[in-house]
């Protein structure tokens, strides 16, 4: 009986872990990038999985605290916020929150909303390990890019005369703070870049059961937040999926524990039993559950 309750929860629990228990939400930015000039238009949308509604966006700025999309800034239709005319002072960190509250929400990323005429094109997500970034100095009103100097953590990188400057495939060594600096217009502000880690290939696990499959892939997808603010999968995943192995080990360690130090009263009928073939855990003590019934009749 204690064989087959183990192997219900045990299947359960492989149930349980195959759906996706926690769905991450994601902020996106319209257009695609950190640093906008006065009176743009910029849309932030939350997205997860099921494309629900049910998430709004905050903000912190120099002047607010949790400040909701809707109130006080924006208008939020489901879970896009837009704004029509960005202004400097809604510079600060955007993320995304359940409306119900704290239960859960994404990772934040910061937007600057420049005074002058100068702005830094560079991508608002996190980037890969080995990919190349174009850094993109614009100034306001040239329909043409102006030549332009570069900078990181402010120190000097580089003159670029097409006023885009390409970092060939990022190293985490790439992190840090950008800016660039057009001759007669000015300066950009500073936007972070932010290089997330290749996930190591990992060879298909050999006992490849669905649901260790979807697990592998789901901690591989999962964005590691960089020491920026910008990485904008959600964390929570990670811990759901770790907590998802640990309780998948215990039950494992259980399982075994159990098969290999059964109690002496039933040792005789293991003994009837051995002719039977080896087989799971599970059919084991069903084949067990079996022949106590066959008993009582
Ligand atoms: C917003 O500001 C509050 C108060 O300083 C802070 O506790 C919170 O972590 C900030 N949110 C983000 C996403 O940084």
């Amino acid at each position: 009986m204690e064989g087959t309750s183990h192997c219900l929860i045990f299947l359960i629990f492989l149930l349980s872990c195959s759906t996706d228990p926690v769905l991450p939400v994601r902020l996106t930015v319209s257009p695609s990038r950190s640093q906008f000039f006065l009176y743009e238009p910029v849309i932030l949308t939350c997205e997860d999985e099921n494309r629900s509604d049910g998430w709004t966006v905050r903000r912190n700025t120099s002047r607010e605290i949790r400040n909701r999309c809707g109130d006080g800034f924006g208008n939020l239709a489901g879970s896009t916020c837009s704004i029509s005319y960005l202004y400097p002072s809604d510079t600060g960190l955007y993320w995304c929150e359940s409306m119900s509250g704290s239960s859960s929400s994404s990772s934040s990323i910061q937007l600057s909303v420049s005074g002058g005429s100068v702005i830094l094109q560079s991508p608002v997500l996190p980037v890969m390990e080995g990919d190349d970034v174009t850094l993109s100095c614009r100034a306001k009103n040239q329909t043409h890019n102006l030549p332009a100097a570069f900078y990181k953590d402010g120190s000097f990188i580089g003159d670029e005369t097409t006023g885009n400057k390409i970092l060939n495939s990022v190293k985490k060594s790439d992190e840090g703070l950008y800016k660039c600096n057009v001759k007669g217009h000015g300066e950009s502000p500073s936007s972070r870049i932010s290089v997330k880690e290749k996930p190591p290939t990992t060879s298909p696990p050999s006992s490849s059961s669905s649901s260790s499959e979807k697990l592998s892939n789901i901690s591989d997808s999962t964005v590691t937040p960089g020491p920026g603010s910008s990485s904008v999968s959600l964390p929570v995943l990670l811990p759901s999926a770790s907590l998802c192995v640990l309780v998948f080990l215990f039950l494992l360690v259980q399982l075994v524990v159990y098969l290999y130090s059964k109690p002496k009263v039933m040792k005789e009928e293991e003994e009837r039993m051995t002719s039977l073939p080896e087989t799971s855990g599970c059919s084991r003590g069903n084949r067990r559950k079996a022949n106590q019934e066959q008993e009582m009749l």
